[in-house]
């Protein structure tokens, strides 16, 4: 057996949360909570954009990396509060070890790794009385300038990176690419 395709065994065996499957195939019972899901992800994703490009616009992209060091986390903890829900930003090639994907989500984040956004598609799970959903987030060109390959990144993003983010590996990306998933829990 290839070590991909003991990745599920494993995961029964150690009585991890089961796994996330594409929303078309989740139970029709779980649809308002995924609803919810979709749009305080939407709500995250506009206002988080919103700010970076700000920040680009004022002080181009080795500014605007503090920006999204701060507040990332921040707009994630204030919609979630508004929201009710808990939300984040996660990936298999992480920049931010502060965004390691949630224990429901990270065998999945592992499987989907280095696929298009197009090809992995949203995913929902089972997590009790609630429901875990995670959207996958494409790579658009605006992200490039930071998450591009490392010959194509400014000296001074490469140097606001290295600082902050010692073990970075979100670098090396193209258009189109999944980047990593939002991911949002919310109650049934
Ligand atoms: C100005 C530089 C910059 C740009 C442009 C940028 N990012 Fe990021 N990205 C960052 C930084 C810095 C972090 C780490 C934030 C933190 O500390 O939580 C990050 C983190 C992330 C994460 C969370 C997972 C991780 O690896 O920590 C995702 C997902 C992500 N970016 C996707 C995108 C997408 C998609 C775009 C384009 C729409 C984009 N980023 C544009 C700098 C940038």
């Amino acid at each position: 057996m290839t070590p991909l395709a003991l990745a599920p065994v494993l995961a029964l065996l150690a009585h991890a949360a089961p796994e996330p499957v594409p929303l078309a195939d989740a139970p029709a019972s779980w649809r308002p909570a995924v609803e919810r899901a979709r749009e305080a992800a939407a709500d995250f994703q506009q206002r988080l954009q919103g700010r970076l490009a700000q920040a680009m616009g004022a002080g181009g992209p080795a500014a605007a990396v503090a920006v999204c060091h701060e507040e990332a986390p921040r707009i994630a903890r204030e919609v979630g509060a508004e929201r009710k829900a808990e939300i984040g930003r996660t990936s298999d090639r992480l920049r931010s070890p502060g965004n390691a994907p949630p224990a429901w989500a990270r065998s999945a984040v592992e499987r989907l790794a280095g696929r298009t956004a197009a090809e992995v598609g949203p995913l929902a799970v089972d997590l009790g009385d609630r429901v875990g959903v995670l959207l996958p987030i494409a790579v658009k060109s605006a992200c490039l300038a930071c998450h591009g390959p490392a010959a194509g990144l400014s000296p001074k993003v490469k140097e606001a990176l290295a600082a902050a983010y010692p073990a970075d590996r979100a670098t090396g990306y193209a258009e189109g690419d999944a980047r990593g998933f939002t991911w949002v829990v919310t109650a049934r």
